[in-house]
């Protein structure tokens, strides 16, 4: 790695007590090996396995991450109103409507190589219609903030919308990250222009999951059709994450790679 790159680690969504736990173990590793010069995680689900809230966005901080993104699930607890209010670093998507509290975008400056623009955008196709188009959001917003390193998380369902907007952004941002499914996608490249797309980062949390909640209770959920009450589930653990290095100069991401750490210590994690 050239020493002037400006190294990105973005953490897939970062799922309950035990998601949270894993990151404050292992990401002061990983920031030993890996010297990002910035952190973002997606913390949407830290709180329970449904929202954010001041503790445990703290908790996220304390462990290292720069930057927090969200996306559907924001709301979800009450106290991310107050939360997302009060303190810029942590992101709702951009295209919500316009009476949402917080910010769609922040920018963090980075000593000796420049600032980076990190932007939450988020889809429309099975989700919540209320947000607006993010292809036109993205546009109009763009044409008037000119930074040289942009990162999108992009938190959406459907691969064929993510695909879409990162062709549509290529060699206008550094990256199009997409987070919201919960698992890792094998489509992580740079594209014709120097951004990096990748369909889904992933998750951090609980392994043995139907998307970070107990199996048993989604399972009945589909065989009965009758809604159950999901929590967070136990056991092993895994943080998926996607590194990025981007030329300060030009913008465009010059390396990047998909990475998984497990924790498979089952009996360690249950003295947490
Ligand atoms: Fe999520
Ligand atoms: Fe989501």
């Amino acid at each position: 790695m050239q020493n002037n790159w400006f190294r990105i680690i973005f953490i897939g969504d970062i799922t309950g007590k035990y998601g949270r736990r894993l990151l404050g173990k292992v990401l002061p590793m990983v920031k030993i090996k890996y010297d990002p010069d910035l952190i973002i995680a997606n913390g949407e689900n830290s709180a329970g396995g449904l929202g954010i809230i001041h503790k445990t966005a703290y908790e996220l901080f304390q462990a290292g991450v720069d930057i927090i993104t969200t996306g559907n699930h924001v709301w979800d607890k009450k106290d991310a109103l107050t939360l997302l209010k009060e303190d810029e670093r942590i992101l709702r998507p951009l295209n919500f409507p316009p009476l949402a509290p917080g910010k769609g975008y922040t920018v963090f400056c980075s000593e000796h190589k420049g600032d980076a623009l990190i932007i939450n955008l988020q889809g429309r196709v099975f989700m919540d219609p209320v947000v607006d188009n993010p292809f036109l959001v993205i546009d109009a917003f763009l044409a008037e903030h000119d930074y040289k390193i942009i990162f999108i998380d992009f938190h959406a369902e459907a691969t064929a919308e993510k695909q879409a907007l990162g062709f549509f952004l290529d060699g206008r941002v550094s990256a199009v990250l997409g987070t919201h499914t919960h698992v890792q996608t094998n489509d992580l490249r740079i594209l014709e222009g120097g951004t990096a797309y990748q369909s889904d980062v992933g998750m951090t949390g609980p392994l043995d999951s139907v998307i970070g909640m107990k199996r048993e209770a989604v399972i009945k959920k589909f065989i009965t059709g009758i809604n159950q009450r999901f929590e967070v589930a136990r056991g092993n653990l895994f943080m998926d994450m996607t590194l990025l290095d981007i030329d300060p100069d030009t913008g465009k991401t010059v390396n990047t790679e998909s990475l998984r750490i497990f924790e498979t210590n089952y009996e360690e994690q249950l003295s947490f």
